[in-house]
């Protein structure tokens, strides 16, 4: 699987996708990182790891990016806009929620955001959902969820810092699915 990285941040998660895919535990491969943000710190870690990256903010400057480059996933690593993929990707596109979706999920939900509508409503689970990205927030197929357990002292900081944990395993494992069942399966 030939892959794209979509990233607005810290690029932590591309860290961990860097790591993973190195010692083999994440199967395809990184053909190039795209930040809708200049001066996203995930953009400077993707040309220190070797990667072509590029900033570019609206669909269509991406989609011409993507254009020059045999992908075949897209994965929204803390990408924080809504994407419209070209036709032939329209499935294949993956995000990362940092919450069990359906809850604290849609438009405005992202980041700290949803950490700190955890903490306020003081549930007493929260974690994190790899799915299938459509033309709506965190809709589409789910592939897959991991929960984490809260303490009653903990604060958004704690939450964030458990749930990307989380993140961690999560993402890859994804990936890893996808990989061996075929994007199809998951749309069926
Ligand atoms: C991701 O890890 C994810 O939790 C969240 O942003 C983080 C990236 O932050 N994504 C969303 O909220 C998408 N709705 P970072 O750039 O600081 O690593």
């Amino acid at each position: 699987m030939k892959m794209a990285v979509f990233l607005s941040g810290t690029g932590r998660t591309l860290d961990n996708f860097h790591e993973r895919i190195q010692n083999g535990t994440m199967q395809g491969s990184i053909e190039v990182v795209i930040s809708n943000a200049k001066d996203a710190l995930g953009l400077q870690k993707a040309v220190k790891y070797g990667y072509p990256a590029f900033q570019a903010s609206g669909n269509e400057a991406i989609n011409k990016i993507i254009d020059d480059y045999e992908v075949d996933l897209v994965l929204l690593a803390g990408f924080l806009k809504l994407y419209e993929p070209p036709a032939r990707l329209a499935k294949n596109v993956i995000n990362i929620h940092p919450s069990l979706i359906p809850s604290f999920c849609g438009a405005g939900y992202y980041g700290m955001h949803v950490h700190r509508a955890v903490h306020k409503r003081g549930v007493k689970v929260s974690g994190c959902t790899v799915h299938f990205a459509n033309e709506v927030y965190d809709e589409g197929p789910i592939i897959v969820q991991k929960c984490v357990q809260l303490a009653d002292g903990d604060n958004p900081d704690d939450i964030a810092a458990k749930v990307f944990e989380a993140e961690c395993e999560a993402f890859p494992e994804a990936i890893n699915l996808v990989h061996d069942r075929g994007v199809a399966s998951f749309w069926a």
